[in-house]
């Protein structure tokens, strides 16, 4: 059950009115109260330094984590599941951020970064994680079931926040595998909807059944009772695959340089003056996506100095 979002208890005099992010957001907030955004500062050092180097936190202190119980975990496919945990109320974070998460093994943690799919309003939270065969964490967190307990470390951060991004008319998210998952917290935010006109979100795959969450987002986020006018009238899916045939086909780069993912959507190519990016997939997607993005004059946004789009790996490559 959510909390802030519970389709049962929630806010029933919301329901029947027409989308108005403000009033919702307003509403959301004061549901949330204590899962607001945060006040807290960056993440540890020692935590961010290298997020996905397990030795880089062994000295972290394990007072930095906070202790959630695993409430149900969903297999997509051998090579991606999801789960959702409790939340302890003081975990704040925004809609984009990640967090370091993982297991106490032999008494330390045993933590990588992981994107929030659940918004900073939900009473649980939900991840999208790959499971690497030889990988130090997933090969064991991809066993975990209900009521195991997993570390989720105190300080969110990351730059996929619409603060670091100029105003703009047009939002396009810009994912591969596991970076969908910034970007399922961020089409869920009545903020976005509040500062662009238009979200277009893109999957891309390898294969199609890698494609999660695409039932949520075409059957479900519609009838959303908080966001579902929005997700009607302006939020468009648009999933990719790139080795099996399927509705889109081809890599983002390639749909974007084409003009493809444009007559398909019915948009016209990127401009500076209407369209904000943000991309979250792997580290060669992300390097040719903001060599083009450079190319076409975009300014690269950050917590210091908002810009035309904002980047974030999926992973790093060892
Ligand atoms: C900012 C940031 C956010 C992240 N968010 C997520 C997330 O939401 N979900 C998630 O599953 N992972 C995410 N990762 C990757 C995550 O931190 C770990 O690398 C992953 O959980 C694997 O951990 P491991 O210890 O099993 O293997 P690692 O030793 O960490 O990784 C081994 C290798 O597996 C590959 N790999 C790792 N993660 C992925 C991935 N997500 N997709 C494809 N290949 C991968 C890479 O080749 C990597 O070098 C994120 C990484 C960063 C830097
Ligand atoms: N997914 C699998 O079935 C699978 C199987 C074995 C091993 N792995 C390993 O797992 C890791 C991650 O796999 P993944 O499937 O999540 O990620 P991935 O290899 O990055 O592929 C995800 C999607 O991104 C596309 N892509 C890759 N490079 C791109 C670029 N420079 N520009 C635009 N699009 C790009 C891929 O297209 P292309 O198909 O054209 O590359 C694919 O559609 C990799 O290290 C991989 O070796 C994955």
């Amino acid at each position: 059950m959510r909390r802030a979002h519970s389709r049962e208890g929630g806010l029933p005099h919301l329901r029947a009115r027409a989308f108005s992010p403000q009033r919702q957001k307003s509403a959301l907030n004061r549901r949330a109260r204590v899962h607001k955004t945060p006040s807290n500062g960056p993440a540890d050092e020692a935590e961010i330094r290298d997020p996905v180097n397990s030795t880089a936190v062994g000295n972290t202190i394990m007072s930095a984590f906070l202790h959630e119980t695993v409430l149900d975990v969903h297999h997509w496919t051998d090579t991606l599941f999801s789960f959702t945990a409790t939340r302890s109320p003081s975990f704040r974070f925004e809609n984009g951020q990640f967090a370091m998460i993982g297991l106490e093994v032999e008494g330390r943690p045993l933590v990588r970064a992981y994107s929030m799919v659940s918004t900073n309003y939900d009473e649980k939270l939900e991840f999208f994680s790959i499971k690497v065969p030889d990988g130090p964490l997933t090969s064991r967190l991809q066993h975990i079931k209900e009521g195991d307990r997993i570390l989720v470390g105190k300080k969110p951060t990351g730059t996929l926040m619409l603060d670091n991004l100029l105003p703009g008319r047009t939002l396009y998210l810009l994912s591969t595998g596991t970076g969908l998952a910034p970007f399922m917290s961020i089409i869920r935010s009545p903020d976005t909807y509040e500062r662009f006109e238009k979200v277009v979100l893109v999957h891309g795959c390898r294969h199609v059944n890698e494609l999660a969450y695409g039932e949520r987002i075409t059957q479900e986020l519609p009838g959303d009772e908080y966001i579902g006018d929005a997700v009607r009238e302006r939020l468009v899916y648009y999933p990719t695959v790139t080795r099996e045939p399927y509705q889109n086909r081809g890599r983002i780069t390639d749909l974007i340089s084409s003009g493809k993912l444009f007559s398909d959507i019915g948009t016209a190519p990127l401009v500076t003056e209407a369209d904000r990016v943000m991309l979250c997939g792997s580290p060669q997607m992300i390097a040719d996506m903001r060599a083009y993005l450079v190319g076409q004059k975009f300014d690269e946004g950050s917590s210091s100095e908002p810009g035309h789009f904002v980047i974030e790996k999926a992973f790093v490559e060892k």
